[in-house]
């Protein structure tokens, strides 16, 4: 009796199934993207928004905040709208990084990029529209969270995105564009803003959501950000090694556009080394919240194993 016990516990606590999760959680995120937003007057605009919106991609960023939300005893319904804006928000940033006055690409999650379609004016509009969108839509949509806990989502999406977060990130990576001597600290400090506040938001919004102790906000915050930079290391590799129909996006752009990535500072075996041990940091930081955090540690093993 005792052995077969055992043996399920163990066969429960190792397969964990990461594939048929993401399928199952991305499924759910994108019936929630696909309610929120209405075609309405003026039709370009909102076409246009739902146009990225909906055009695919991983839905890490969504699947994380619910993923950490439950973990803490949460709801989907208490987390859903937030993880809808999170995908919002990166949407945005993603529309307006492909704009020709940024990484100037012709596309992406395996389309024409948002101003090849709608040209450059609306593409900037419907940045704005989403990023507007998100803030109202975890305002009004929220149920079952007390609006202390929403209050302070609402502002860690504000620092994670703006200046202080991605904004500022995106301002260093273009200004050291070409230049050939960006130091390691200019290059971290690009990877975790660009990409790493938002991965971070995401963590930390569904555990504010969910009522997590400051204890527990601040584990899961360096677990966020730890996956935040490997994150970016693996889409700075996988601009070399993938090709442009794995990617959905341009591959090889990073070396002609002369951006400081990772590969370029350290080579890329050496970045391999630093994403997998920051992926191994960041499952460090899960140990107390044992076998419920099962999603998380997959997630994190998938960052640097993923092909797009
Ligand atoms: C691409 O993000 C932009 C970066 C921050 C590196 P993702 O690789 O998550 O893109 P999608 O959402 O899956 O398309
Ligand atoms: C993107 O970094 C970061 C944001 C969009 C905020 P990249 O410019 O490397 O992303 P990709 O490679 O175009 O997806
Ligand atoms: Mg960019
Ligand atoms: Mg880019
Ligand atoms: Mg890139």
């Amino acid at each position: 009796m005792t052995d077969t016990n055992e043996q399920t516990t163990v066969v429960r606590e190792t397969a964990f199934d990461l594939s048929a999760y993401l399928t199952r959680q991305k499924a759910r995120v994108e019936a929630a993207l696909d309610a929120s937003i209405t075609v309405t007057y003026p039709e370009k605009i909102y076409e246009s928004m739902r146009y990225s919106l909906m055009a695919g991609g991983k839905r890490l960023r969504p699947i994380l905040c619910l993923a950490t939300c439950e973990l803490l005893g949460g709801t989907e319904p208490m987390a859903m709208p937030t993880a809808c804006a999170l995908e919002m928000i990166h949407t945005m940033s993603l529309i307006h990084d492909d704009l020709p006055a940024m990484d100037n690409d012709d596309y992406r999650r395996g389309k024409l990029t948002n101003h090849k379609v709608y040209g450059e004016e609306i593409a900037i509009l419907a940045g704005d529209g989403l990023l507007a969108y998100a803030f109202e839509f975890v305002a009004r949509e929220t149920r079952d969270v007390p609006p202390q806990r929403v209050l302070e989502a609402i502002a860690r999406l504000g620092r994670a995105v703006g200046a202080a977060g991605l904004v500022g990130g995106q301002v260093v990576d273009l200004e050291s564009e070409g230049s050939p001597d960006v130091s390691e600290r200019t290059l971290t400090y690009i990877h975790t803003h660009k990409t790493g506040a938002l991965l971070e938001a995401c963590v930390v919004c569904g555990a504010i959501l969910a009522g997590a102790s400051p204890e527990q906000v601040e584990r899961l915050s360096r677990y966020a950000q730890n996956i935040g930079l490997a994150f970016q290391i693996v889409d700075d590799i996988l601009d070399i090694t993938a090709t442009q129909e794995e990617l959905g996006k341009t591959a090889g752009k990073d070396l002609q556009a002369n951006k400081a990535t990772y590969p370029s500072l350290w080579g890329l075996e050496e970045s391999r080394r630093q994403a997998q041990r920051l992926v191994e940091q960041a499952k460090a930081e899960l140990a107390p919240f044992g076998e419920g955090a099962a999603p998380l540690s997959a997630i994190a093993d998938f960052i640097t194993r993923r092909t797009n």
